[in-house]
């Protein structure tokens, strides 16, 4: 039977945040529970291999209170089509500001074009949260800056081992 109150949070995570882990709490609100999905995406060229943004999130989440509510999870292919094979009713997204309504907007619209099964929902980012992305958190790192307090400190020692700081 299907999950009433089964979410996926999708995304590239590469490499996950505090932002994307306080939205992750903000879902766990609604959701019985949550299902982070890590898209390949291979055309994204992410930083980070699939094998190490799984681990990673998985090392973040050890010490979760709610950790029986959450799966850490890959997917190939349609973000929609994961979907239906794993039940869940809605795919579950951040909105930091402005600038991301738009891709977000034709991102929800297309999977509503393709499946009219899962509804996106959409949560803001706690204000501490809003102006950190995975890119600025890279390119910050890679600079040699200090995003201590803005990633869980695995992503942070991790980032250093691949830039080599
Ligand atoms: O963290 P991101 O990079 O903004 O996440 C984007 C993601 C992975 C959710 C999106 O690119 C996606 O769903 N990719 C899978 C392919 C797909 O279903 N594309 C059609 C929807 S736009």
């Amino acid at each position: 039977m299907e999950d009433k109150r089964l979410a996926v949070y999708a995304g590239s995570f590469d490499p996950i945040t505090n932002g994307h882990l306080d939205l992750l709490d903000r879902g766990l609100k609604i959701f019985d529970k949550i299902i982070i999905a890590v898209a390949e995406n291979p055309a994204k060229k992410p930083l980070l291999t699939l094998a190490e943004r799984l681990e990673l999130i998985r090392a973040s989440l050890a010490n979760h209170p709610d950790s029986h509510s959450i799966q850490v999870d890959s997917f190939k292919g349609l973000l929609v089509d994961y979907i239906q094979r794993t039940g869940a009713v809605a795919i579950l997204r951040g909105l930091r500001a402005v600038s991301d309504f738009e891709y977000e907007f034709q991102m929800a619209l297309m999977n509503r074009k393709l499946s009219r099964k899962p509804e996106t929902l959409y949560l803001m980012t706690g204000a501490r949260w809003i102006y950190i992305s995975s890119r600025i958190i890279k390119e910050v790192v890679q600079a040699g800056g200090s995003v201590t307090g803005l990633v869980p400190e695995v992503v942070e020692s991790k980032l250093r081992e691949k830039f080599g700081k």
